[in-house]
């Protein structure tokens, strides 16, 4: 087995969150050091319980999971569970938590551990708002050219926005911290709703995991069963698009993914466009390329990994 990848989750649980946390703590390939929770599909003191619920789940107690951003840098916290319920993670009843939260400040998790690790060792998978990772580089700039990349769920471009018509969910909450880790120098792989709208729950690939039988799998389809209904009811889809998994299943699998390097500035003063990503995906302008844009996604063969592995717990 090569050597297994480093990485920090940092989340806002969310249905599509505790996918992608199951597809990690699945997966052997991954050291998952610990996951920091952040205010945004719903407050702080939910989400931090949500990522432990999840841990629970997957038979993972010994997971280190920290409170982070209780709200974002400058703006005041916008929540949605309009889609995701009232405690974040509606759909199947899972047990209270029993594993600690640790007593570690979640920003102060990701400062230490990058200091303490080799260059280019630690990965940040971010999966919410980025306000835990723009403290961390603001607090210590040090650790910037330390980070391995950060592979993150955000932004849209051709497809718009999902909250504002040209914003999307995690950018849009916190735009001042996308701003800051767009222009931080660190390398980003960004996964935009123009890749995770090709990700659909459909009625086969549900009834596909379902098949599996499992706790876990049948938790998953809960969640999901859940989840879509906000977004099919708004899309006219069948399913609705799985958005936070693709983070990890790009680590584990690229070859499914397709984009190129862009420039990506963030919206940061217009109410009208807050927290637009502006993606040069034609290089019209000479702004440096920043970020991996990813567009397009293998769905069959994402859902095809998604499955298989969370079926493992
Ligand atoms: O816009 C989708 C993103 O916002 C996902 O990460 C979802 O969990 C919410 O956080
Ligand atoms: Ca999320």
């Amino acid at each position: 087995m090569p050597d297994r990848r480093a990485i920090i989750i940092d989340t806002d649980p969310g249905q599509d969150d505790a996918l992608a946390i199951l597809l990690a703590l699945a997966s052997d390939e991954f050291d998952v050091l610990g996951i920091t929770a952040v205010a945004g599909n719903v407050p702080l003191t939910l989400t931090e319980k949500n990522v432990r619920k999840i841990c629970e789940l997957a038979d993972r107690p010994q997971t280190k999971v920290f409170a982070g951003s209780s709200r974002p840098l400058m703006r005041d916290l916008v929540t949605a569970e309009y889609v995701h319920g009232k405690t974040g993670l509606d759909g199947p009843d899972l047990p209270e938590p029993v594993m600690p939260l640790q007593t570690q400040h979640g920003v102060d998790f990701i400062i230490e551990t990058l200091r303490e690790r080799a260059s280019g060792e630690v990965t940040l998978c971010t999966l919410g708002p980025l306000t835990n990772i723009a403290l961390a580089l603001i607090r210590a700039p040090d650790i910037a050219p330390k980070i391995r990349e950060i592979v993150m769920m955000g932004g849209g471009f051709f497809e718009g926005g999902n909250v504002t018509p040209t914003a999307e969910f995690n950018i849009y909450v916190d735009p001042h911290a996308a701003a800051t880790v767009f222009r931080s120098g660190v390398p980003i792989v960004m996964i935009p709703l123009d890749c995770t709208h090709k990700a659909l729950t459909t009625r086969d690939r549900i009834a596909a995991m379902r098949m599996h039988g499992t706790k876990v799998t049948e938790a998953a389809a809960e969640l999901i069963d859940f989840f879509e209904r906000f977004d099919e009811d708004k899309y006219g889809t069948d399913g609705g698009p799985l958005h936070d998994p693709c983070v990890i299943a790009w680590l584990l699998k690229p070859e499914i993914f397709s984009g190129r390097d862009c420039n990506v500035e963030i919206e940061t003063g217009s109410e009208l466009t807050m927290g637009m990503t502006v993606v040069d995906w034609w290089g019209v302008t000479d702004r440096p390329k920043n970020a991996h844009v990813i567009r397009d996604i293998d769905a069959d063969g994402f859902f095809k990994l998604l499955t298989e592995r969370i079926a493992r717990l």
